[in-house]
């Protein structure tokens, strides 16, 4: 159930918290406002999946390739057609790794023993993601790949074509929950008509969310369009995000609300 500004119905979040900026319906929340705050202010044990796709602060060899905006680093569209730029892009290296290991330390309190966490990232930063998930105290468990099919050739050199999906849990992770046998590669191109830069093909997340056990309850403190969000209460999860670009976090919702009224 979305949250409501009173304390009987907040149960994720602590009741001194005030309530930042939300919408919900039936099975999913979002929450405008910085994941680093919110993650603080969880219950501990509320969750039993992270599953994200964080800005990656990548996008170039030196250091004013990085600085450059989110459209310039990851969308080849035209100006005129250019999506709103996101935050949080432009930490150099070693700040990305610590702001990372800080979260994923705060949403590891607030997810049950065995929780599952999978994080989205480019081969650029997967050596310090996996430090990061490992530093917060998570158990790394593996290496799957979002295989996007179409890429730019490159002479000489091979296609970066894929993007990696780094999953792990919160301590022991039993082999009886009762979830089956998951890929390890994920196929499908760039989704058409996206309303995010960095927007996750919905198939794609509708599978991977399901390293959650069914019914549980899936946190995603970077939702962008909230591509996970939607891809969780499609698959019978209950799902909250969060969001700090104003117009994400307005799309998120707007776009959350048109495609579950379509399924009814
Ligand atoms: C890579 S995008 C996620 C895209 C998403 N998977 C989708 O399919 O639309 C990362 C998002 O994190 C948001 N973000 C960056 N820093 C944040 C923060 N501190 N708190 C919450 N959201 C943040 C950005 O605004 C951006 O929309």
């Amino acid at each position: 159930m979305p949250l409501e500004k009173n304390a009987e119905n907040n149960t994720i979040l602590k009741s001194e918290f005030v309530l930042p900026e939300h919408a919900g319906g039936e099975g999913w929340t979002m929450l405008h406002g910085d994941a680093i705050q919110i993650a603080q202010n969880f219950v501990p044990g509320v969750f039993d999946a992270v599953i994200t796709d964080p800005p990656y602060a990548s996008g170039g060899a030196t250091p004013s390739e990085k600085n450059r905006t989110t459209n310039q680093k990851y969308s080849s569209m035209d100006k005129d057609k250019a999506l709103p730029d996101f935050a949080g892009d432009q930490k150099d290296q070693r700040s990305w790794t610590r702001w990372m290991a800080g979260w994923l330390w705060d949403v590891k309190k607030a997810c049950r023993p065995g929780a599952s966490v999978v994080l989205f990232i480019d081969w650029r930063q997967l050596p310090s993601i996996t430090d990061a998930l490992q530093w917060a105290g998570w158990i790394w468990r593996g290496v799957a790949v979002w295989d996007k099919i179409t890429s730019r050739p490159q002479k000489g050199r091979y296609r970066q074509q894929a993007e990696f999906i780094i999953w792990g849990s919160n301590g022991p992770m039993p082999a009886d929950r009762s979830v089956g046998c998951l890929p390890g590669v994920f196929r499908a191109t760039n989704p058409v008509n996206r309303i995010h830069v960095t927007e996750k093909p919905l198939q794609v997340m509708r599978d991977v969310v399901k390293i959650c056990a069914p019914g549980g309850r899936i946190l995603d403190p970077f939702a962008g369009a909230g591509t996970t969000v939607l891809a969780g209460v499609l698959e019978g999860y209950e799902a909250v995000g969060i969001e700090v670009t104003d117009d994400y976090y307005q799309r998120s919702v707007e776009r959350i609300r048109r495609e579950m009224a379509e399924q009814e």
